[in-house]
């Protein structure tokens, strides 16, 4: 029997193989949601002194973009991506701003069109079959597993990638991720990347407590440089 090769998505790539490549390569990213954009560099000076090289920030908050353009500018070396992008002119703004790639908690067509006409390296989120149907037609191959510990944690993302399995997509996990619950989510190789927003959580931001996010960020280093070495 001739193996199954079905090819469902269009011939342009949502995430180009580059920047995949180099967030997959990091396999851990920090979520941010920052109120002061001058709180902006110091954080993503302690993350990366910690070992944390890819950020998302959550644009949430009306200083998320300025806080993104100041670290684009100041800390070249952070990989720094924008979250929450729920409208087509977001995608274009943290495109201009210089994100190096943007995520969204679902799934939404408009989004999708948006991201492919501008050639934005973009990833939805997915909780669903259905998501994953219309993210392979859309020629996705990176996707946001959220928020993955309240929809059903590994068990459920493996049940819902099964059916596409063949397809071979991957997935940055995020939602309700911790210390304890991270390991896990890296023994399933379908899983490139991981994260959470308590490695540099809104509380510690808001204190100025740099030396708390450099800590975290290291000890989330060292669990994925542990769970990698297997
Ligand atoms: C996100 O937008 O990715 C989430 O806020 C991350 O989830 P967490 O806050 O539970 O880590």
């Amino acid at each position: 029997m001739k193996p199954l090769t079905l090819d469902l998505s269009p011939a342009t790539e949502l995430f180009p193989p580059k920047i995949k490549r180099r967030l997959m390569d990091e396999k851990l990213l920090a979520v941010l949601t920052i109120d002061d954009p001058e709180d902006a560099v110091p954080v993503a000076e302690a993350l990366l002194a910690g070992g944390v090289r890819a950020m998302e920030l959550a644009w949430r908050t009306p200083g998320a973009l300025a806080a993104l353009e100041r670290v684009v500018e100041a800390v070249p070396e952070m990989l720094a991506g924008v979250g929450t992008l729920l409208a087509p002119e977001q995608i274009h703004a943290a495109r201009d701003a210089g994100a190096a790639f943007g995520v969204s908690p679902g799934l939404s067509v408009k989004l999708l069109d948006t991201a492919r006409e501008s050639g934005f390296p973009y990833a939805p989120g997915i909780m669903s079959p259905s998501d994953l149907h219309l993210a392979a037609e859309y020629g996705c191959t990176l996707l946001k597993f959220f928020p993955a510990e309240s929809s059903g944690g590994l068990q459920h993302l493996r049940n819902i990638n099964a059916p596409f399995k063949h397809l071979d997509f991957r997935y940055v996990v995020l939602g309700g991720l911790n210390e304890t619950n991270m390991p896990s989510y890296l023994s399933e190789p379908s899983v490139s990347v991981i994260g959470g927003s308590w490695i540099a959580s809104p509380d510690l931001i808001a204190a100025g407590n740099w030396e708390e996010i450099r800590c975290r960020a290291a000890r989330a280093r060292q669990i994925v440089d542990d769970a990698s070495r297997g």
